[in-house]
């Protein structure tokens, strides 16, 4: 099966120059890549140079762009805000909805965050749903929490839509360390089934085996190999190692030479 590895820049890097940089290092490496599908998720303003020259490529599947958030409106005064369809006539077709740096900052909840994932996923915008608890508790409450942000976030969805749906875990404490500070292997394995029994109290059984579960919180190249091989996820969400393009080309080789 193929691996997901999905860039999330975030708000980096300062200068349309420096980002087509980074992306065009990247590209190099993907276009020989065919078990792995990569995703760069740059910062809105960069996506209408670095979707289009990505359109151009013949290789264009095996690299894609995506944005990091979407407004849940189609059109309308809504100052400042980003519509799927802008995105999508920019060459995105993926998105990250209910990162927990919007969470954070931003204010979203469980209801916004639902809401965005629904109008992205009825205009055929594969969503990337982040989840991740603050910390963990020896009593396993987190775990009802990440439940509860599953179940809050895909409420009220058509199950037809599911198959653009990919779930992101990122333990919130496990983001922007050291590849030494990520969580485990076994935690993260561990965490992959629960959420996959949770999703299969939404979806069933089926659906439920093929959404795609991905990990991110200081994934760096020398822990991609023992997270992805014994982590049982289908992939990485990368936020600082996917701003150095050696250290995400090597990440994505790594993803590309796993059994
Ligand atoms: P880091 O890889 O910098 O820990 O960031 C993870 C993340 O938040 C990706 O969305």
């Amino acid at each position: 099966m193929k691996k997901l590895i999905v860039a999330n820049w975030k708000m980096k890097p300062s200068s349309l120059k420096e980002a087509k940089k980074i992306f065009n290092e990247i590209k190099k490496v993907t276009s020989k890549l065919k078990k792995v599908d990569t995703v760069i998720c740059p910062p809105f303003v960069y996506l209408p140079a670095l979707g289009d020259s990505v359109s151009k490529q013949t290789w264009r599947l095996s690299l894609q762009v995506g944005a990091q958030d979407i407004f849940y409106e189609d059109k309308g005064a809504f100052t400042g805000e980003i519509s799927v369809m802008m995105v999508k006539n920019l060459g995105a077709n993926y998105v990250i909805i209910g990162h927990s740096e919007r969470r954070k900052y931003l204010g979203e909840t469980n209801e916004i965050i639902n809401k965005k994932i629904k109008t992205a996923l009825k205009n055929n915008l594969k969503v990337i749903f982040c989840v991740g608890e603050q910390e963990r508790d020896i009593e396993g409450n987190y775990l009802y929490f990440i439940k509860n942000e599953i179940e809050e976030g895909l409420k009220g969805i058509s199950r037809k839509l599911f198959k653009n749906l990919i779930i992101a875990y990122e333990p919130i404490w496990a983001i922007g360390k050291k590849g030494e500070d990520a969580d485990n292997s076994e935690d993260i394995f561990q965490m992959s089934i629960y959420i996959r029994r949770v999703l299969l109290g939404i979806v069933g059984k089926e659906l439920s085996r093929t959404i795609f579960i991905i990990y991110g919180g200081s994934v760096e190249p020398e822990n991609a190999e023992s997270l992805l091989k014994e982590g049982g996820t289908q992939g990485f969400l990368v936020g600082h190692a996917s701003l150095v393009p050696k250290n995400f080309n090597k990440i994505l080789k790594i993803a590309q030479n796993i059994k």
